[in-house]
């Protein structure tokens, strides 16, 4: 590894830690980072049913920082799972995955007692973001 890329990779993980060190024990009370989509075509008002970014190297990098700033403190830093969320590695690739992942980062999760367990990210992050996110777990998708 080129030493430039290596040191941002340290510095990068360092500042996750020093995130999840606080943030860990806040569940659902989570800000969420912008995401900066230039470079990936504008999608409109109209949600999407499918991927449009499907494989697009921009949209996977763009979706790899994306989920590492919003999703990586409960689903896990790569998108390996630690056990808090599920691992999203494991969700049907495809068409057949992108309606239950649209489900979830728009609207969270709640527990039935109320008590939100995943913040809902609609009206935060850009729909093109939330598909940069989906392309960035498509490319880790693992076999159960
Ligand atoms: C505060 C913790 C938290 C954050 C932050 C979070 N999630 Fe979740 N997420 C969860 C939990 C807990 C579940 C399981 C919900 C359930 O059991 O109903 C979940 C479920 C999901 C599911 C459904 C998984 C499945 O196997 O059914 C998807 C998809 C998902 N999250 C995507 C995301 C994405 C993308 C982000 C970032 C934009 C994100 N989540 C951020 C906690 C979180």
């Amino acid at each position: 590894m080129h030493f430039r890329a290596f040191a941002a990779a340290f510095v990068a993980v360092a500042l996750l830690c020093a995130h999840f060190a606080t943030q860990v024990l806040a569940h659902g009370d989570v800000t969420p980072q912008p995401i900066d989509t230039a470079g990936l075509d504008p999608l409109g008002d109209e949600w999407r049913k499918h991927n449009p970014y499907r494989d697009n190297a921009t949209a996977i990098s763009i979706g790899a920082s994306g989920y590492n700033q919003n999703c990586a403190r409960c689903h896990g830093l790569e998108a390996i799972s630690g056990g808090l969320a599920p691992d999203l590695r494991l969700l049907d690739k495809g068409d057949a995955g992108d309606e239950w992942f649209m489900e979830r980062i728009r609207n969270g999760a709640k527990k039935s007692d109320g008590t939100t367990i995943m913040p809902a990210f609609e009206g935060l992050i850009s729909q093109e973001a939330m598909w940069a996110v989906r392309t960035y777990l498509e490319s880790k998708f693992t076999e159960q």
